[in-house]
């Protein structure tokens, strides 16, 4: 089912899949407090071409906690590609080196490539606008343990729908499940591609459009929040005309259920109000700590060290 398997897209997972992985996560969860030595011997190779915190030093550390290792090429400057090497030698050489490659890139299809020219397993890191696959099964996994469910509940999405790829990913996860409804809320010119719409269309998935976070808020049981994605921006006028137009703040969580969860994959920027974090509808910092026993299941099961 996982063992060598390349993760570049959510949507090449079905849902059972998942469920495995999610199986394996819970057991990870303890596994993480004590540490183990199964992984003895494995190197993670990674290779980042975009800055991370939470994705890089998460695999990292699921990695160390497993009793594996990890070299990484994250700063460009201090490896050969500031010579001129190109990214297929680049991911040939990083193949001699270790047992699974995490990779991170500013251009859609380049966990794809890297898996073409690869013969040991790619994870996809997040490359381009669409697709972020562990973030998006971190996010599935958050919903699942802490409402026990994804089916059946409303799930908002507010923010860069349009060049955010956790948000996009997160949309794509929720089309193996079978939420209730999902409230796409952006500014107009941040809509979701249609080509997303597509797939919740195919997949019979209920959803709404909205600009404005206030008219829905009263509905929504999971309020998954991103920020402006200001690096993606073709053109600097076009971030500076939404830069600032959302916010969650306490006046409008007056009118959220009082069980609402709200997540968001990080970095915030000031799309989520620094108050809001206090309050028992903040999730993503208990979010983003499951990224190590996530990506510990599925590096074990790549690896082929948990079945
Ligand atoms: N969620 C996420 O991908 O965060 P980083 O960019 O810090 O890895």
């Amino acid at each position: 089912m996982f063992r060598n398997r390349d993760v570049l897209s959510i949507l090449d997972f079905e849902k059972e899949e998942l469920e495995k992985l999610f199986s394996i996560t819970r057991l990870m969860e303890n596994v993480a407090i004590c540490g183990t030595n199964i992984l003895e011997g494995k190197i993670l190779g990674e290779l980042f071409f975009e800055p991370s915190t939470r994705t890089r030093l998460s695999f990292q550390s699921a990695m160390y906690r497993l009793g594996g290792s990890v070299i990484s090429l994250s700063n460009i400057l201090a490896s050969s590609i500031a010579k001129g090497e190109n990214l297929a030698d680049t991911i040939r050489m990083m193949e001699a080196y270790s047992d699974l490659i995490v990779i991170r890139h500013k251009i859609e299809g380049a966990a794809k490539l890297a898996a073409e020219i690869s013969n040991i397993p790619i994870i996809n890191a997040g490359d381009g606008t669409q697709h972020h696959p562990t973030q998006a099964m971190i996010d599935l996994y958050t919903i699942k343990k802490y409402r026990g469910k994804i089916n059946g509940l409303n799930i908002g999405i507010l923010g860069d729908l349009k060049y955010g790829r956790a948000a996009t990913s997160f949309i794509y996860g929720l089309t193996l499940y079978n939420p209730n409804k999902i409230y796409l809320i952006s500014p107009e010119s941040l809509k979701p591609r249609e080509r997303v719409l597509k797939i919740l269309d195919q997949k019979k998935i209920e959803y709404g459009l909205h600009n404005d976070v206030k008219d829905v808020i009263d509905k929504i049981d999971v309020l998954y929040v991103t920020r402006i994605q200001k690096e993606r921006f073709p053109h600097p006028a076009e971030y500076e005309a939404v830069k600032g137009s959302y916010r969650i703040d306490l006046k409008i969580l007056e009118n959220a259920k009082k069980d609402l969860m709200i997540m968001h994959p990080l970095p915030r920027i000031d799309e989520i109000s620094l108050e809001v974090d206090k309050t028992p509808y903040a999730y993503y910092f208990k979010q983003a700590s499951l990224g190590v026993p996530l990506r510990m299941a599925l590096i074990s099961l790549i690896l082929g060290v948990v079945k």
